[in-house]
Order: C-alpha cells, then sequence, then structure tokens
C-alpha cells in the first residue's frame, strides 16, 4: 500500500506509540484487503466498550492508548455494559460498574464523546452522502451505507480506533464504488404491518443473500425507524452490511435490478417468527430499543403506557442514548414511563450489559435483540411495539 511521506514518519512512531500502533494496524489491514492507499475519513464510531465483552485485557490495551492517543476526527462510542449513571436500577454489581468506568476514562482521555448509542446517526454523528468514515457497530454501518450512502467497512472495535487517532482508513471494500453493487433482486410482495415486520424481513433477505448485497423491490414507503430496525436485523442475519431498496436508498438509481432473484412472502415473514420465537408465556424481561430508541418510539411507548402498570414479576427496558433520554425528559415521556414502573437503559442494550444468567425469556420489538439475546441463554419472542407492552403489562405473551 501506498504511503505518503507523512504516513511513513507516523508509522516509524514520530507521533508518539499510539499512532504507532495505529498506523501498524491500518497497513495490515489495507495489505491483507488490497487497499491501494489510506483515505481521509469524517468521523469514527468504535465498537467494543462493554466490559462484558473486553475483559481485563481489553481494558489494559485501551489503558495503553489512552497514554498518549487523541482521536483527529469525531469519534463516538457503542453502547458500553450498563446505563453510566443509574447501573445500580439495573442491578448491575459494583465491581462490574467499578471496570466499566475504567473503559469509559480510557476513551474519554482520548477526546472520544461518550454517547454510547448504536444509533449515532441520532445524536448528531451524522455523515453526508459519500463521505468517508470508519464505523465498526453493525447496524449503524448498514444504516450509514444503506440509508445515508456514506462508505464504511464494518470496522473491528481496534481498527475504529486506529482509523480514529489518524484520521484515515485504507480504501478497499465499501469504499470503493465497484463493491457497492448489488447481487441479488429481492421482490417483496410480503405486507410489512407493525416494526417487528422489518426485522423478520432482514431476517429472511440477510439469510437468503448470503454476504450479498440485496437490492430490494416493492416496498413503497420506510420510516426511519423502520430502516433503522432493518439494517440492524439483515446484517445480523447474513448480508453485507450494505442494501439498496428502488425509490428508498439513495444509491439505488445508480444501479439496474440484478437478474439473480429471491421473492419474500407473508409466508416467509410467517417462518421467520417462527423461528426467532420461542414456547414460553411468563415474561422476564422486555426490552424495546435495539437499535437504540429514536424520540419518536420513545413518544409511541409512553403514549402506550399512560395510565398502565408494568407487571411486577417482569421488567420493561427502554433502551437509548442519553442525549435522546434527556429529550424524553422535556416532553414528559420518562415520567409516564417511569411511573408505569418502566426502566431507562441509557448507554447500554440487551446484548452488551451482562444478562447471562438473569433473565430466562425476552420479548423485544427487534430479531437482532432476539439473536443476541439466545447468546445470553434466553428464550426469545418478537412482536410489535404494542405486543411488548400487552406483555409487560400482563408479565406474559399472549
Ligand atoms: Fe444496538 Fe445493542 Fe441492538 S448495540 S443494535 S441495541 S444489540
Amino acid at each position: 500500500m501506498f504511503l505518503t511521506k507523512e504516513e511513513k514518519h507516523l508509522l516509524k512512531g514520530e507521533k508518539g506509540l499510539a499512532v504507532k500502533k495505529s498506523m501498524e494496524i491500518l497497513v495490515a489491514l489495507g495489505n491483507i484487503y488490497g487497499a491501494n492507499r489510506l483515505i481521509e475519513i469524517g468521523s469514527v464510531q468504535v465498537a467494543g466498550v462493554s466490559y462484558h465483552n473486553l475483559g481485563d485485557a481489553g481494558l489494559e490495551f485501551l489503558k495503553e492508548l489512552a497514554r498518549d492517543g487523541k482521536v483527529k476526527v469525531l469519534t463516538t462510542l457503542n453502547p458500553a455494559g450498563m446505563d453510566l449513571k443509574d447501573w445500580k436500577k439495573l442491578g448491575i454489581d459494583e465491581d462490574f460498574a467499578r471496570k466499566q468506568n475504567l473503559v469509559i476514562e480510557a476513551f474519554e482521555k482520548m477526546g472520544i464523546i461518550i454517547s454510547c448509542t448504536c444509533a449515532p446517526y441520532l445524536i448528531g454523528n451524522l455523515p453526508t452522502y459519500g463521505e468517508h468514515i470508519a464505523w465498526s457497530e453493525s447496524s449503524a454501518v448498514t444504516f450509514a451505507n444503506s440509508v445515508i450512502g456514506a462508505r464504511t467497512n464494518r470496522e473491528g472495535g481496534p481498527s475504529a480506533l486506529a482509523a480514529a487517532f489518524v484520521g484515515k482508513t485504507p480504501c478497499y471494500g465499501l469504499h470503493l464504488d465497484e463493491n457497492r453493487a448489488p447481487n441479488t433482486r429481492v421482490d417483496v410482495t410480503a405486507e410489512l404491518v407493525k416494526i417487528s415486520d422489518w426485522g423478520a424481513l432482514g431476517y429472511c433477505i440477510g439469510k437468503k443473500v448470503e454476504n450479498g448485497i440485496p437490492y430490494i423491490m416493492g416496498i413503497e414507503t420506510a420510516t426511519l425507524d423502520e430502516l433503522k430496525s432493518f439494517c440492524a436485523s439483515v446484517v445480523t442475519y447474513g448480508s453485507k452490511p450494505m442494501f439498496h431498496m428502488m425509490g428508498i436508498t439513495p444509491e439505488s438509481e445508480k444501479y439496474k435490478p440484478p437478474k439473480a432473484t429471491i421473492t419474500i412472502e407473508n409466508t416467509d415473514l410467517e417462518r421467520a417468527y417462527k423461528s426467532i420465537n420461542d414456547d414460553f408465556s411468563d415474561v422476564d424481561l422486555i426490552c424495546v430499543g435495539c437499535p437504540h430508541c429514536s424520540i419518536k418510539e420513545i413518544s409511541e411507548i409512553a403514549k402506550l403506557l399512560k395510565n398502565r402498570k408494568i407487571s411486577p414479576n417482569t421488567e420493561f427496558w427502554v433502551a437509548c442514548s442519553r442525549l435522546v433520554k434527556q429529550m424524553a425528559d422535556k416532553r414528559s415521556y420518562t415520567d409516564i414511563i417511569e411511573k408505569a414502573g418502566g426502566k431507562f437503559a441509557c448507554d447500554t442494550c440487551m446484548a452488551v450489559a451482562p444478562l447471562k444468567g438473569r433473565f430466562r425469556s425476552v420479548v423485544t420489538t427487534s430479531a437482532k435483540g432476539c439473536y443476541y439475546s439466545r447468546h445470553n441463554n434466553m428464550m426469545t419472542k418478537m412482536g410489535s411495539l404494542e405486543e411488548c407492552i400487552e406483555a409487560a403489562v400482563k408479565g406474559q405473551w399472549s
């Protein structure tokens, strides 16, 4: 990979150890994937924030980088393993909280904004069409590439941090026009009625296109929240972090629909629900906000929960960024939800919080949430927001 004079100096360590290590990572990646140069980036989003996933080795790695590493571009963080303020309310133990706070301290020292959200585009890390970025959270990467038309590979935590310290990333993969073309046409005849249908659709398409880029036809309108949910699901279940949706996503006009075609019908969605939904009725946890809730979703939750009470046998969590929660505070949505017995899980989520062994079953609107909850040994059910609220009030899925 070609390096400028200045980049060679960085690689030699002339700007410190963190930058040197970062350059080593970027050059190694560039050489593996055949990049011919580094390109400048507009922003970074770093995953690998939860102490639950990092452990002590990850914490030590971050502390070492924080000694002299400072980010060069706007950099935000993925969810951490706990609500950074109200962790006790969510049943997090003190030792975990102490370690998680050390992780956050290290990121703060690097100059990273402690946003702790997987929907950075809702809180100001919003790239423009065609802008090169280096993001690592898969749902956000898919949203950025597909819905916004920005350009990013699905970075790992270390490669995203390396890009942040250098302000550049190797030019390969989804940064290049030739790798953004669709390879499978998907005709959707299924009806998409509720938010979880978008998760089910992502499940079906992700599994069928197998690491490809789908060109989706037959969908006339999609809201931001529906696209957010679809992005999380389609990449979790198997596609590349990119899709085109005719008439909806910005690059769909550039391409003709590919010849290879699959169809997604109502029966496919039914099969997706059958495979995601386990057989249980008592619900331990209901979690909404995967990806993190928008303010519109929180307003809908408040509307559905007004003057109602969550069952004492269950927990109801709303996962969102702290900034979106602050908007909810101002509109009194927080009051309504908390009066009903619901809890906000700011800065964290059902996949990265240490939940293994605490809950046997979870109900959510999110197909991705179900996928990761099964890794936490939970039984899962996916449904509409209304169905989730009913399950929370009754403590049962009916
Ligand atoms: Fe976000 Fe966690 Fe879901 S990172 S997409 S809420 S699994």
